[in-house]
């Protein structure tokens, strides 16, 4: 089960429209490397780790990733309060419009929506915990990716946060990757006579 805080995991407090932006973010939430996609991956992994350190692992960043979905949520809400259609069509966000108003839709910048492969659960902790890594480190690229497509400061201090938790998860998830690998990981074939 989960309690919920009824408050950001950072706060979000952003002055100035900017719809672009917005556009760009809002990856973080439905695309391939967002949030959704980590917090539902490790949540639905967890399942399959062989002991509970790795299910409390996989539980305790999957429910922080809930939270940076929060976050996400937020930073777009605030970029297009008080949108005019004439800035959605500036911004290129006509399409989002018609299907969704001015509601969030799990997408990524170019538009393309959320998928359930982006779960990518093989039921093989090496394999997943790999995934997890690789799946850190492209969500800190973005991170950095976004933070480089604005000066604005009120964006960049949650982005910034954002990219430093990608940081310390990507360690994290190392560490249990190296513990299985060296207690389940049977690389060579031979000693896998079924294969
Ligand atoms: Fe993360």
């Amino acid at each position: 089960m989960w309690a919920y805080k009824k408050q950001l995991q950072y706060p979000i407090n952003i002055r100035n429209k900017d719809l672009k932006m917005a556009k760009f973010i809002v990856t973080q939430f439905g695309g391939a490397n967002g949030e959704l996609g980590a917090s539902l991956r490790y949540i639905t992994q967890r399942y399959t780790m062989p002991d509970n350190k790795g299910k409390a692992l996989l539980s305790d960043i999957g429910t922080e990733e809930l939270s940076h979905l929060e976050m996400i949520s937020t930073m777009v809400i605030q970029l297009t309060k008080d949108a005019t259609i004439k800035e959605l069509k500036e911004a290129g966000l006509e399409a989002h419009y018609t299907e969704h108003g001015f509601s969030l839709f799990p997408v990524d910048s170019n538009g393309v929506p959320f998928t359930a492969q982006y779960f990518a659960v093989t039921g093989d902790p090496v394999a997943d915990l790999a995934e997890d890594m690789a799946a850190e480190q492209k969500a800190r690229a973005t991170y950095e990716h976004l933070m480089s497509l604005t000066e604005d400061p009120d964006l960049l201090a949650p982005l910034s946060f954002l990219r430093q938790r990608e940081i310390v998860h990507y360690a994290r998830f190392k560490e249990l990757y190296d513990e299985y690998v060296e207690k389940y990981y049977k690389p060579d074939l031979n000693e896998n006579p079924s294969m």
